[in-house]
């Protein structure tokens, strides 16, 4: 299962002293493990777990006591994996009430490897007790025949690809690439047909949205039969295999940006092609080009001023490559005094490809620009804003492809640190997948990429530990695919 954004810890995460890693239970166990933590015989719900230690969530944020021992007993479907003492290590405050106590063990320990086997195989014997009818049955007859026709239109299409795609290869070479005409053919035909199933997908699949065990079920079931057909596309293995732990990586995002025929058919290019002018993607580069005027019209603004001091200073949060950046500089050139970017990224390789085009560009037009990358998480920032080596107020910050995976508290707690680092007149531009939308399905269902896609009440409500005298609206971008919140500072 997928990292969350608030785990992506950037170098600093990093610890010096070996301690054993702690680890979400939602990302470690399987989605029908069932975890049952008893502490003294009561169950409560896991939050995560060490090799020496668990910590769970409680409602009673005053029974606890550091140093008291206790009986504990952890279950994986059903079964006993874990029998021992331990001891309280810690009390947090829950995550929205209650609290969160850390358990050490004493006198044993949670043998990790031995504990995936055992999830492995209580998974395995809930599949060959149930088959596949189980899910079946409890999936809307609506979304499987919309899944149908996505499984037969992708089959089709490959099997009449993959039979022309041979048969040209076996002909003696003539005038002009076959390939690149079988591929532009299949794009102009199949363009369409395949958006309309997807939004026809989407429309069936709201009505699971509401209940985590028939969505769970219908998600296993895309992924089953979907996903594997079109994991000959690029952009399909790469964001659903998630090498990096997250879908959205800075592969995926180049992807997004080449705009291209990748793979080694006809019908992985095709597909990939399609997959990359899906609305959410196709909106990465609308949203890009919207960032983009928005960082010139600051940058007038800002040379407008009469106190400016010379240096225009822009700050990305969650940075990816950060094509915003080399797009600008390839656009206007040159400008008189400096430019100051400020990259932040949790990914080191993302990191290096936005130096690496951004400085490019500068060298390119010999522009007067200075490009800081910073390897943290928005986490760190939140906990320590001091991190951040800015000794002035950014005149323009932005984060695209992040606020997606934040929850409100999270998300308002950032927009605040932000709103600290900004400029007197200053502004913060924050992207969003746009609620309700027709195309939800494809990434959260096929390539198991989960976002929180906000109305723009939502967007609005992201603002609310601001002060009064912050003014903001929410606009939408060209492709009509993400919202921004756009907060000035006065
Ligand atoms: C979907 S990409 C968007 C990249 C870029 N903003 C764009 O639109 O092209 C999300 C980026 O957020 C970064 N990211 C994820 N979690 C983060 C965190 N906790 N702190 C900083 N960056 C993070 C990822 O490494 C990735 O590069």
């Amino acid at each position: 299962m997928a990292k969350s954004y608030e785990e992506l810890m950037g170098a600093l995460g990093r610890a010096v002293f070996f301690r054993p890693e702690r680890r979400r239970v939602r990302d470690l166990l399987s989605r029908d493990a069932q975890p049952q933590l008893l502490v003294d015989g009561n169950e409560f719900s896991l939050f995560d777990v060490s090799m020496n230690g668990v910590s769970f969530l409680s409602a009673d944020a005053t029974g606890w006591r550091v140093g008291t021992e206790f009986d504990v007993v952890l279950r994986l479907h059903h079964r006993e994996v874990f029998h021992g003492r331990g001891r309280v290590a810690r009390i947090e405050p829950g995550l929205r009430k209650g609290a969160r106590v850390a358990i050490g063990l004493v006198g044993g320990f949670l043998d990790l490897p031995e504990i995936l086997h055992q999830d492995e195989e209580g998974q395995l014997e809930t599949d060959l007790a149930q088959g596949p009818e189980y899910w079946r049955s409890r999936i809307p007859a609506a979304l499987q025949e919309e899944m149908d026709r996505a499984v037969q239109f992708l089959h089709f299409s490959r099997r009449v690809l993959d039979r022309s795609e041979a048969r040209y290869r076996a002909r003696p070479a003539r005038d002009g690439d076959a390939l690149a005409g079988l591929a532009d053919r299949a794009l102009a035909q199949l363009r369409e047909p395949w958006a309309e199933i997807q939004r026809r997908a989407s429309r069936a699949a709201v009505a699971v949205l509401g209940d985590r065990e028939v969505l769970l079920a219908s998600k296993r079931l895309t992924e089953m039969l979907v996903t594997p057909v079109l994991s000959a596309c690029p952009l399909v293995h790469r964001a659903y295999g998630k090498p990096l732990g997250y879908a959205g990586d800075y592969q995926v995002m180049q992807y997004y940006y080449n705009n291209a025929l990748e793979g080694d058919s006809v019908f992985a290019r095709v597909f990939h092609k399609l997959g990359v002018e899906h609305p959410l993607s196709a909106g990465v580069r609308t949203r890009k080009d919207y960032v983009v005027r928005l960082m010139e019209e600051e940058h007038d603004r800002f040379r407008e001023r009469p106190d400016a001091d010379g240096v225009f200073r822009v700050a990305s949060l969650g940075c990816g490559p950060a094509r915003e950046v080399s797009d600008f500089i390839a656009r206007r050139r040159g400008w008189p005094g400096s430019v100051a970017w400020t990259l932040i990224d949790q990914e080191d390789e993302a990191l290096s490809i936005a130096y690496n085009d951004s400085h490019r560009q500068l060298m390119a037009v010999g522009a007067n620009g200075a490009l800081s990358c910073l390897h943290l998480s928005f986490v760190q920032i939140i906990r320590d804003p001091s991190l951040l080596p800015i000794e002035s107020g950014q005149h323009f910050v932005f984060a695209t492809g992040l606020f997606d995976y934040l929850t409100e508290p999270i998300a308002q707690g950032l927009v605040r640190a932000l709103f600290d680092e900004l400029a007197p007149g200053g502004l913060i531009a924050l992207g969003n997948a746009l609620a309700p939308n027709d195309h939800f399905w494809s990434p959260e269902f096929i390539l198991d990429w989960t976002m929180l896609y906000r109305t723009r009440e939502e967007m609005l409500r992201l603002a609310q530990r601001l002060p009064e005298s912050a003014e903001m609206k929410v606009e939408v971008e060209p492709g009509n695919a993400y919202y921004f919140l756009l907060i000035r500072k006065h």
